[in-house]
């Protein structure tokens, strides 16, 4: 059984979606969520779910007390949906290629310190872009930049806004995160 920790930072429509749509799995366990946010709806999202959720400081991920508090716990695995933090040295050292992001769109384009939510779709529809997506990565010591697992694409139309983009990249990333988090969970 891979016990598995979801970190979120915002509203946590990834979090719920991995773990409802992966329920059924008996090989994955999700066993809690943090945040390093008291006041996002995540937490309102875990209880719903009954998956308990946390709340840690940046200072305490940069301290080593969620790493302490994930060995402690038995993860084997990190998952970022919405995480807004760089993540410290001692997680990245300690999970050595299980830790794993989704970011809304194209890298290498429309990536970086800064680019999330709909900062990201507004550069994609300013840029003229015909298609965005999601993208899949291991996590490294950069914003958005370490190897690239998986990606998919949807369409950019003339006249979309930064919304519509959203829509159909939020799409994208609740029919594919799951399935990629089952391929590579199992397998770490
Ligand atoms: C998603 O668009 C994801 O790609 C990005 O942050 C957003 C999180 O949304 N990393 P939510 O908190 O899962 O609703």
């Amino acid at each position: 059984m891979k016990r598995i920790v979801i970190f979120a930072s915002g509203s946590g429509s990834n979090a719920e979606n991995i773990i409802c749509s992966l329920a059924g799995n008996k090989f994955l366990s999700f066993p809690m969520i943090i945040s390093n946010r008291r006041d996002v709806f995540v937490h309102e999202r875990a209880e719903r779910i009954g998956v308990p959720s946390f709340f840690f400081s940046k200072q305490q991920f940069e301290d080593g007390d969620v790493l302490k508090f994930l060995l402690g716990h038995g993860i084997d695995f990190i998952v970022l949906a919405g995480f807004l933090l760089r993540v410290p040295v001692n997680l990245l050292q300690t999970f050595h290629d299980r830790i794993i992001n989704i970011h809304p769109a194209l890298l290498p384009k429309f990536g970086g310190q800064g680019m999330y939510g709909d900062r990201v779709h507004e550069a994609v529809v300013a840029a003229g872009e015909r298609e965005s997506g999601i993208t899949i990565h291991y996590v490294n010591e950069n914003y958005d930049e370490g190897r690239i697992i998986f990606q998919a694409r949807c369409i950019v139309n003339p006249d979309d806004t930064p919304g519509a983009v959203a829509a159909r990249v939020h799409e994208l990333e609740y029919r594919y995160f799951p399935k990629v988090i089952e391929q590579l969970a199992i397998l770490s």
